[in-house]
């Protein structure tokens, strides 16, 4: 029995210590380890032998069986490196790395940039105000008597912690005709502002969100008339939906604005004839009108020497008429699902 370890032993470490190929040292493994393996049922005969020999021989076969396992596994670990090794050297730093995934802007930020250049043209200057802000420069300023019902369309979102005695309670923006205000009593006339803001009313259906986006424009100067608004119109419906593109205005009511105006834009699907989508032809945009003189006083200009025009259209309701671009639910653009974001 003795002999027979030595040769098991002699045995399995040369055939060992010849292969580099980790499946061939799995082979040798099972043959001398495994269940029917060499050693396996040489050792099964330890029973057998005379007590006093098996002592001996117990110790000697449990030497066998750790020098066959350590060097199996020393070698294993060496080949499987050897391997990776290998697989390193093999790799062509020449070839073109992988490309990092690249995001892009929101689809409401693209517009916006798009809307600000159209505007910058012309010479309208983009300009931020609070978000947050007083009643006097959402309504009492813009000529909203004080519990006006006209109010109730902006359904506005106030703060009831704070509220000013002057400028009244605070509220988050439901439109962006605020920043008239702000900007007639920051800068001297002329002026020509673009107002880009976040805008928030309590809303939330398919085509609505209780945080959107408005566009203000506000042009004061001296002899403005509403062919200086159309000319705007004209310009921004035709830069920004395209060139077969008109822009009508309607009679309309606001507060700030005398006279009032809504303006459509002709309908891209069917231009003007009237079709499934438009019903006849138009398609609603926004307000518009001239700066009523109420406003003009409340900010410390003159309506004797100076008037002007404004206007102010939803970001997502433009992007929704423009052509290509279909949102079935406007609530999707701020849902952060990546699917959607990604096609545009
Ligand atoms: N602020 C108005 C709204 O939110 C739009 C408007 C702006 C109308 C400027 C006239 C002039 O509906």
């Amino acid at each position: 029995m003795e002999n027979e370890l030595i040769n098991i032993k002699n045995n399995a470490m040369s055939l060992i210590l010849d292969t580099d190929d980790p499946e061939e040292l799995e082979e040798i493994k099972l043959e001398f380890l495994g269940r029917g393996g060499q050693l396996t049922l040489l050792l099964k005969q330890l029973p057998k032998i005379d007590p006093e020999k098996r002592k001996e021989i117990g110790v000697l076969a449990n030497e066998v069986k750790n020098t066959i396992e350590e060097t199996l596994k020393e070698k294993t670990k060496d080949a499987k490196h050897g391997e990776t090794r290998a697989k390193i050297e093999r790799i062509d730093v020449t070839n073109p790395g992988i490309r990092p995934p690249l995001g892009h802007h929101h689809l409401i930020t693209q517009a916006i940039s798009e809307i600000t250049s159209i505007f910058d043209r012309i010479g309208f200057t983009r300009v931020r105000y609070p978000e947050v802000e007083w009643d006097w420069y959402a309504f009492g300023a813009l000529n909203f008597p004080e519990g006006h019902p006209a109010r109730d369309d902006w359904e506005t979102f106030f703060i009831d912690q704070e509220s000013s005695k002057k400028y009244g309670p605070m509220l988050l923006t439901p439109h962006t005709s605020s920043g008239q205000i702000r900007e007639m009593l920051s800068s001297k006339p002329p002026i020509k502002m673009l107002n880009i803001a976040k805008c928030y009313r309590r809303q939330s259906d398919v085509s609505h969100t209780p945080m959107f986006h408005q566009f203000e424009g506000l042009a004061i100067d001296k002899d403005l008339s509403i062919v200086n608004l159309k000319g705007v119109l004209d310009y921004f419906v035709k830069s920004y939906f395209g060139e077969n593109r008109k822009a009508r205005i309607r009679p309309y009511h606001f507060e700030f604005t005398e006279p009032s105006f809504e303006v459509d834009v002709s309908c891209g699907v069917c231009e003007g004839a009237g079709c499934k989508l438009c019903k006849e032809g138009w398609l609603e945009m926004g307000g518009a009108g001239m700066v009523h003189p109420n406003v003009l006083i409340n900010c410390g200009i003159d309506p004797k020497e100076f008037n002007g025009f404004a206007f102010g259209w939803g970001v997502e309701r433009v992007l929704m008429m423009k052509e290509g671009i279909e949102i079935d639910d406007l609530r999707l653009l701020y849902s952060n699902k990546l699917e959607f974001l990604e096609q545009f």
